[in-house]
This record gives structure tokens, C-alpha cells and sequence, in this order.
């Protein structure tokens, strides 16, 4: 069969960190996500035709805009002698913490791969979308588009050199994010990290990231939720988020496993094992939000196995 000559994709939403498990730990979510329309085209290179859903503020400069980076990355890889055009659509919000970055890179590389007929595996594609991630936010972590690519839970073992595990999880598990209508650039959420932490902080991360990874495989949902816990990067990143702990307050005591926030912010997700619940812990989190005076959106949806969907092809 000959390779499409055009492919519209869609790529998820992610959630990144898992509360303990920063830049190492990621899963996908149903929605929202990003699509992006790719073309072959006789001039080489990556060449952006629209962008949508932006507001007018993302790069339509090559070089600094996600998806094509990952695309152009990819192309360079496999000596390619046509290029490719792409269309853009933004379905998710700017600096919410769900990945907005690396669905884009992961759907420029992924586009761009199954117009020259898949020659690589999606986890192979993971690279490239890191590229792009670098170009959005200035470091290339892989916990956003490791599960935007290949759905799931993916720990990233190692970055150097790359290693990434993809971890079965109970089927049961729901999530539910919060988005305020803030903004939260991954950036500045970076920057204001402390570099260096406690031995007695390290001990605590490491048991709950081993917790987590155990709860997942074992499908303890009680070690799942116990595990959740993160005294590195919540506490203080949660105060560029205002209400925060207020917010995570109303989703455990509305029957979350566990609540911290997604990626870099200001989204904040709770896990829990079932829709009812994870209904119930939305309400509780809006609620409280609205209360704050803070308008937000909210989703449900179940862990993402599938990762990237192909919506059509010609
Ligand atoms: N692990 C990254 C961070 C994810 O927390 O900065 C960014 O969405």
C-alpha cells in the first residue's frame, strides 16, 4: 500500500510528575489533545500553513514552534528528499499543565512519520517530540510526550542514555483535572525549582516513586493513593497556583486516591477508580475553585491507553 499523502492526527493530554515522580513519570488522558493535519510536499523541510485555536500565539517560525521541530528533527533522521506541510489545530490551553507542548510535538513527529510510511516505532518518535519540547519550554523532558506517543503510564527510566518503561495500570483508575483559567508557563515553573534537595526529602521521593510504580503493577490501589505524595516540587509550586491546597482538600476529602498538580501547572488531577468518583471529586474540585472566585474547566476521562489516534488519511 502507498504511503497517505495527507493524515490528520490527534494526540492527548497529559499528565506529567504523577505527584512524586518529576520528569520521570507521565500518563495519558481521553481528552482534551491537539491535532495537527500533515501534507508531503515537493519542497524539503517543514513549512507551517495555519495555526489555529492559539489566539495568534504560538511561533509560526519553524525553529521555534513545537510540532514542527519534532517533524523537522524526524525528517533530518531519515534523510528525507520531500517535506512536509502542516495545519496546526490547538484544542487545549496554553500553560495549563496538561501537555499542551508535547501533544503538539508528539503529533508533528507522529504525522510526519506515517506520511513516510511508519519506518519508526512510536517509542522511537519520543526523541524527536523531546526536541520540540526543548524548543516550547527550554529543556527536553520526556514525561509529557512519552505518554502522549504511546499512551499509558511511561516512566522514563533514564535520559541519557534514554530509557522508557511503559507501565501497565488497573483499568480502574479515573482521572480528574482541573483547569483554572490561569496560566503558568512551564518555564518560570522550572525556574523557580530549588536545585538541590534533602537526603530526608530524596529518601521520602524515592519510596513513594517505587510506591507508585508498585501500586500500578501490583494493581494496589490503596498503595497507589498512599504513594501519591510529593515533598520535592509540590510544595513549592503550589504557591503559583492560588487555592491550592484548598482545591486538593475538596479532592480527597470527595474520595480522591491522591491530588497534586499536573505537569508544571496550574491544572491540578486527582486519581480515583471509578466515572461516579471521579464525578464526584470534579464537583468537589469546581465547587471549591468557583468558591475561590477562579472560573475553570474541567475533565474526566479514564487512563489513555491508546495514545495517538489517526482521524483520517488520503
Ligand atoms: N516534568 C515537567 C515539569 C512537565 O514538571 O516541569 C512539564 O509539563
Amino acid at each position: 500500500m502507498s504511503n497517505p499523502q495527507e493524515v490528520h492526527v490527534f494526540v492527548p493530554a497529559t499528565v506529567a510528575n504523577v505527584a512524586c515522580g518529576f520528569d520521570i513519570l507521565g500518563f495519558a488522558v481521553s481528552r482534551p489533545g491537539d491535532e495537527v493535519i500533515a501534507r508531503l510536499c515537493d519542497k524539503p523541510g517543514v513549512h507551517i500553513k495555519s495555526i489555529t485555536g492559539d489566539g495568534g500565539r504560538l511561533p509560526l517560525d519553524v525553529a521555534r514552534n513545537t510540532a514542527a521541530v519534532s517533524a523537522l528533527e524526524f525528517l533530518k533522521h531519515i534523510k528525507a528528499d520531500k517535506g512536509v506541510e502542516l495545519e496546526i489545530i490547538k484544542k487545549m490551553p496554553l500553560g495549563s499543565g496538561l501537555g499542551s507542548s508535547a501533544a503538539s510535538a508528539a503529533a508533528g513527529v507522529y504525522a510526519a512519520n506515517l506520511l513516510f510510511g511508519s519506518p519508526l516505532e512510536a517509542r522511537e518518535l519520543v526523541a524527536f517530540a523531546m526536541a520540540g519540547e526543548k524548543a516550547a519550554c527550554g529543556t527536553a523532558h520526556a514525561d509529557n510526550v512519552g505518554p502522549a506517543l504511546l499512551g499509558g503510564f511511561v516512566l522514563i527510566r533514564s535520559y541519557d542514555p534514554l530509557d522508557i518503561v511503559s507501565i501497565p495500570a488497573p483499568p480502574s483508575l479515573f482521572c480528574t483535572i482541573l483547569n483554572p483559567h490561569l496560566e503558568v508557563r512551564t518555564e518560570d515553573a522550572r525556574r523557580i525549582l530549588r536545585k538541590d534537595i534533602s537526603l530526608k526529602n530524596a529518601i521520602t521521593q524515592w519510596g513513594n516513586i517505587a510506591g507508585l510504580i508498585a501500586g500500578l503493577l501490583k494493581n494496589d490501589i490503596e498503595l497507589i493513593g498512599r504513594s501519591m505524595q510529593d515533598v520535592v516540587i509540590e510544595p513549592e509550586r503550589a504557591l503559583l497556583i492560588p487555592g491550592f491546597s484548598g482545591i486538593k482538600q475538596a479532592a480527597i476529602a470527595a474520595g480522591a486516591l491522591g491530588c497534586s498538580i499536573s505537569g508544571s501547572g496550574p491544572s491540578i488531577f486527582a486519581l480515583s477508580v471509578s466515572v461516579e468518583s471521579a464525578n464526584r471529586i470534579s464537583e468537589a474540585m469546581k465547587e471549591e475553585t468557583d468558591r475561590l472566585g477562579i472560573s475553570s474547566d474541567t475533565y474526566i476521562s479514564p487512563i489513555n491507553l491508546d495514545g495517538p489516534v489517526i482521524l483520517s488519511k488520503r
